[in-house]
C-alpha cells in the first residue's frame, strides 16, 4: 500500500530518489537548508520498499515552480506521479499562488501535458556552466 505524507523529503532520501532515476546527486551537505525551505512537498511511502517518490513546490508564494518531480522506476506507469503532482498544484491553488510552472524537456513535458499543464511556448534557458 502507498501512502502520501506532506513533508520534504530527508536528505538520505532526497539523494537516493535522485540516484534512481539517473540525476546528478548533489553534496549530501548542501542539500538539508534547500529541502527545508520548499513551500510544499510530498513523498510516497510504500510498506515494502520505504520512499518510492517525491514531488516539491518551491518559490516564494507568487511564484511556485513544481521540482524534483521523481518516481522511482519500478514504481512509475502507475498514476503516481499524477498523484504527487496533483496533490501539490490543489495546495498552490489553496494558497491563492496564481503563476505554477514546472520546467519539463521534450521527454517528460506529455507527463505534465496530460496533467493540468499547458505548454505557453516559453522556454527555459539556464546560466551557462562556467568554462
Ligand atoms: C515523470 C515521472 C515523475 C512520471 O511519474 P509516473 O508515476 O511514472 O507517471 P504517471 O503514471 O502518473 O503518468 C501519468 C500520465 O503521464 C504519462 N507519462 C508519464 N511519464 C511520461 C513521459 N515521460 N512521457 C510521456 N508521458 C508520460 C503516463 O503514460 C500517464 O498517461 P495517461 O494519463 O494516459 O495514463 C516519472 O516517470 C519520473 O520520475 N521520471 C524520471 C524523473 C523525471 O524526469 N521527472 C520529471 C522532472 S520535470
Amino acid at each position: 500500500m502507498i501512502t502520501i505524507f506532506e513533508r520534504a523529503p530527508t536528505v538520505e532520501e532526497y539523494l537516493l530518489l535522485r540516484r534512481s532515476v539517473g540525476w546528478r546527486v548533489p553534496e549530501a551537505g548542501t542539500c538539508e537548508a534547500p529541502l527545508a525551505r520548499s513551500l510544499f512537498s510530498v513523498v510516497a511511502h510504500e510498506a515494502d520498499n520505504g520512499v518510492v517518490a517525491m514531488v516539491r513546490l518551491v518559490g516564494d508564494g507568487l511564484y511556485a515552480l513544481v521540482a524534483d518531480a521523481v518516481v522511482i522506476p519500478d514504481f512509475q506507469g502507475r498514476g503516481l506521479g499524477r498523484r504527487l503532482v496533483a496533490r501539490v498544484v490543489d495546495w498552490a491553488e489553496r494558497q491563492g499562488i496564481q503563476h505554477i510552472a514546472v520546467a519539463a524537456d521534450n521527454t517528460v513535458a506529455e507527463f505534465y501535458l496530460r496533467g493540468a499543464f499547458e505548454d505557453c511556448g516559453t522556454r527555459y534557458l539556464r546560466l551557462r556552466a562556467p568554462k
